[in-house]
């Protein structure tokens, strides 16, 4: 599997294809397999038969003919990549795509040599990516609690070269939570089970301070309780968003112009329906949008992300960090709802539900790197209290 610059499978330009490689194999734009190369079998498709030991010392991106008599069809041989993987991998479950994927991946802000956790592993599609993304110093811990999936998952690890960056284990996460020895490690943690909140207690001991939540629920009532979880055990900043994918598909077309059309009508009679009949084809063509939006083949939900409730050290390391800029400011720590929900509320927010309040909270909290340290505090300056807000934007207009 591609995994990182210096990986052994990294450069798939002139690397070649060996016996029991893992291939993926493109058939066409909406059709690709996967197949371990074993020189003593074969591939069929519609396309026609090909001998599997024929692969063998094809440099990956190579487009093999196939072998039969009178056959004429073709493939491209692929090198494997966590997004490949995705599209061609056999579903014990439900699994996650491209899109979600991503966006889990950049809101965890994953990066070499972070620490994840990951409840359930499923069919591993997402599983992939994490330890893509945290290769090659990183691990990634996933839990799994139907024993031959588990089994599964870590057999496919191990045959895509990824058995040294993936641990995975049986457990009920959601009756037992994460294993204490991995409490204070994780830089991000992921949950894509059917009761997240029941984790949340869980994630937040095993989070690092700033380390980032994800979860990923199919129905709005899982988020709300998820969202109460979060906001119970002093997490902050919590988002719920969904992703849709939509493909376009882009091509030429000719357009007419205005002169076209004045022109048209100036000609002779004679030529005049000639013409006539030329532009309607012409106009058929222009209407037919240069853009055509299919539907992607896949589902979305909804992803909650969150960040750690700011521990002790980090108050300390900002407060040191404000000392050393010269300013007076001292940090008071203080709790989301006491310290914030007024600042943050408009007028007759207040009559608003609870998880109402919590998602109009959210939609008001500034965007950016210092979000996740200025929220969770308020600063005093002499004898003024001002919120974290006033005192972002003071910090900002100082520099
Ligand atoms: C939808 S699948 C996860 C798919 C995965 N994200 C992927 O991309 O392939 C959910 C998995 O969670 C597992 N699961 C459900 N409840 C669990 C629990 N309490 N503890 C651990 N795993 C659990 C299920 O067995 C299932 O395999």
């Amino acid at each position: 599997m591609v995994l990182h610059s210096n990986s052994d499978a990294v450069s798939t330009t002139g690397r070649c294809i060996k016996a029991g490689d893992l291939v993926i194999v493109y058939e066409r734009f909406d059709s690709m397999k996967h197949v371990y190369v074993n020189p003593g079998e074969s591939y069929g498709n519609r396309y026609g038969n090909f001998k599997l030991k024929d692969w063998v010392g094809k440099p990956f991106g190579s487009r093999v003919e196939s072998s039969g008599r009178g056959q004429t069809g073709w493939v491209y041989l692929l090198a494997p990549t966590p997004e490949l993987w995705t599209t061609v991998l056999r579903h014990r479950t439900q699994i996650l795509y491209v899109a979600d994927i991503s966006l889990i991946c950049t809101f965890l802000e994953l990066k070499p040599g972070c620490i994840v956790l990951e409840s359930g592993t499923g069919s591993g599609s997402l599983t992939h990516s994490l330890a893509r993304a945290i290769a090659p110093t990183g691990h990634v811990h996933t839990f799994e609690f139907h024993l031959p999936r588990a089994q599964a998952a870590e057999k496919e690890f191990k045959e895509h070269g990824m058995g040294d960056i993936i641990t995975v284990k049986q457990r009920n996460i959601e009756e037992l939570g994460f294993p204490e020895e991995l409490h204070g490690r994780a830089d991000g943690l992921f949950l894509d089970l059917p009761g997240p909140w029941h984790a949340v207690a869980s994630a937040a001991q095993c989070l690092r301070p700033d380390g980032v939540f994800c979860s990923f629920s199919p129905c709005i009532e899982q988020v709300q309780r998820t969202c109460a979880a979060l906001e119970e055990q002093g997490f902050f900043a919590v988002r719920s968003m969904e992703c849709l994918l939509r493909h376009y598909e882009v091509r030429q077309e000719k357009l007419i112009s205005v002169d076209d059309v004045e022109g048209l009508h100036c000609q002779q009679v004679s030529a005049k329906r000639k013409r006539q009949e030329e532009f309607q084809s012409r106009k058929r063509q222009a209407l037919s949008p240069a853009t055509s939006p299919a539907p992607a083949a896949m589902h979305s939900n909804i992803i909650t992300t969150s960040t750690t409730p700011a521990s002790p050290q980090g108050a300390a390391a900002l407060q040191a960090s404000l000392a050393a800029e010269g300013s007076d400011a001292m940090i008071m720590e203080a709790s989301l709802t006491a310290a914030e929900p007024l600042n943050e509320r408009a007028a007759g927010e207040e009559t608003a539900t609870h998880q109402e309040g919590l998602y109009m909270r959210q939609k008001e909290m500034p965007m950016g790197p210092l979000q996740r340290i200025w929220y969770p505090l308020c600063f005093k300056q002499g004898s003024k209290v001002v919120s974290p807000k006033q005192k972002l934007i003071q910090a900002l207009e100082r520099n």
